[in-house]
């Protein structure tokens, strides 16, 4: 197993802040990143549509040989991770149980914010992970469905989108948070938006980083450790628009990506 690459997927680019984490502390692995671009978004959709889809990923991820997936989208972490763990003979992580283990060890007055896509706040994966580990916390949740366009669009800041962000997150004021889960791959890239509205006070937890920490742990315990010394090969796959997706995707991964390759993910 140990030379054979990690698969990584979304809906679609927002997976990419997760590759990037997962490329810094894993730098020896092959990774071959599978971004739904034809049937974004998914945290519209409903939790039947979306194992469907990523059930029909992880078939294509297992043909190409991998040893371990990374589900790098929250919605599907939330819809699908249990079904893809039940029918795969591999490790399956999501970004969920990593993300609300970071706000729980980070939080000082048990009054955390978690916000995301319609699909992932209807489904309260985040409540049920973070009562599962400590039960005493203060919970505040918000879909904020306007965030991913505008991060597709990279609009990062300005005026429309403190504007829009202000509106979703003005009851996390009130609530005194200390603590906000962003909850949608997409997210970290409106980082510095979300905190001149949420304030100094408030950490932003990313789950990118624990889901890459959550890697590393889950390939030591299996010993599927790369021990190559060479820096790893990176293959990206998408459902549409490779060229989009190249051209976008350099804002997410922090680096230019090399060929997309489009493959049809249904037939
Ligand atoms: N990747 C999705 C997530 O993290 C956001 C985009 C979508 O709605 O598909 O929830």
């Amino acid at each position: 197993m140990n030379n054979k690459p990690i698969g990584i997927f979304d809906s679609g680019l927002g997976g990419l802040t997760v590759m990037a984490e997962v490329i810094k502390l894993l730098p020896h692995e092959d990774i071959i990143y599978f971004g739904d671009t034809a049937r974004v978004p998914y945290g519209s959709k409903s939790q039947e549509v979306v194992e469907i889809f990523s059930m029909q990923i992880a078939e294509f991820l297992k043909k190409k040989k991998v040893k371990l997936i990374v589900v790098a989208c929250n919605t599907a972490s939330a819809f699908a991770l249990n079904h893809l763990r039940n029918k795969l003979d591999i490790p399956v992580i999501g970004v969920i149980d990593p993300g609300a283990k970071t706000a729980v060890s980070t939080t000082k007055n048990r009054r955390i914010g978690i916000i995301g896509t319609h699909g992932t706040i209807k489904s309260k994966s985040y409540e049920k992970a973070i009562n599962k580990i400590d039960n005493k916390n203060a919970i505040y949740s918000q879909s904020c469905p306007l965030f991913v366009p505008l991060v597709e669009e990279g609009w990062l800041n300005g005026k429309i989108t403190e504007e829009i962000a202000k509106k979703y997150l003005k009851n996390f004021k009130t609530n005194k948070i200390d603590t906000l889960i962003l909850g949608c791959t997409h997210y970290p890239l409106l980082k510095n938006t979300i905190a001149g509205i949420v304030g100094k006070g408030v950490k932003l937890v990313d789950s990118a980083r624990s889901t890459a920490i959550e890697t590393v742990e889950a390939l030591g315990e299996y010993n599927f450790e790369n021990c190559k010394k060479t820096n790893g090969s990176y293959q990206f796959y998408v459902s549409d628009s490779p060229e989009k997706f190249e051209k976008i995707g350099r804002m997410f991964l922090g680096k230019k990506l090399c060929k997309v390759i489009k493959i049809n993910i249904e037939g």
